[in-house]
């Protein structure tokens, strides 16, 4: 009687222990598995693009990146029709910001200064200064990538005040 006492209390014991082991190790394995899921930091801070658009002159047109996809940045000029549901106004002046990307089958439309149009080669798609599609097979208007304005810069890869707006009436 007394052997088997002693024997359920080691039992008992040893089966507490294997618990608390177990517990700790489903929280030690939950933060690993934690570790593995975040985006690293520097992976993080590559989907901000911080620009300043200030340097443009008005019917200019910068080239930048966002998560690895093509962005054009064309200043607006007064010779191009504003467009409230589309444009991006920083420090009073607008900016068309857009992917790059074709809505029709993907390829990098290319910007025509003189005739004030982008042109797709691929299928002879054309889209406007504000981005919207005009003629040819595009079913929709370029894309504008989620920003922010941060003084006389665009954050892209932020969902600011007006990112929200013309993503709204979009
Ligand atoms: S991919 Fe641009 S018109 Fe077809």
């Amino acid at each position: 009687m007394e052997y088997n006492a002693k024997r359920r209390g080691f039992i008992k014991g040893a089966g507490t222990a294997l618990g608390v082991a177990a517990a700790a190790g489903g929280v030690v394995a939950l933060y690993g598995m934690k570790r593995t899921w975040d985006p690293l930091p520097s992976v993080a801070a590559a989907g901000i693009t911080e620009i300043d658009v200030s340097v443009l002159k008005p019917g200019e047109l910068m080239r930048s990146q966002f998560r690895g996809k093509p962005v054009y940045i064309l200043k607006k000029s007064d010779e191009m029709q504003p467009n409230d549901a589309r444009d991006v106004v920083i420090d009073n002046e607008r900016y068309t910001v857009v992917i790059a990307i074709c809505t029709h089958l993907g390829c990098i439309p290319a910007w025509n200064s003189s005739n004030l149009q982008f042109k797709c080669a691929c299928h002879g798609g054309e889209f406007d200064p504000s981005g919207l599609h005009t003629f040819g097979p595009p079913p929709k208007p370029l894309v504008i990538p989620p920003f922010s304005v941060s003084g006389k810069k665009l954050v892209l890869g932020e969902e600011g005040e007006q990112y929200k707006k013309l993503a709204a009436t979009a």
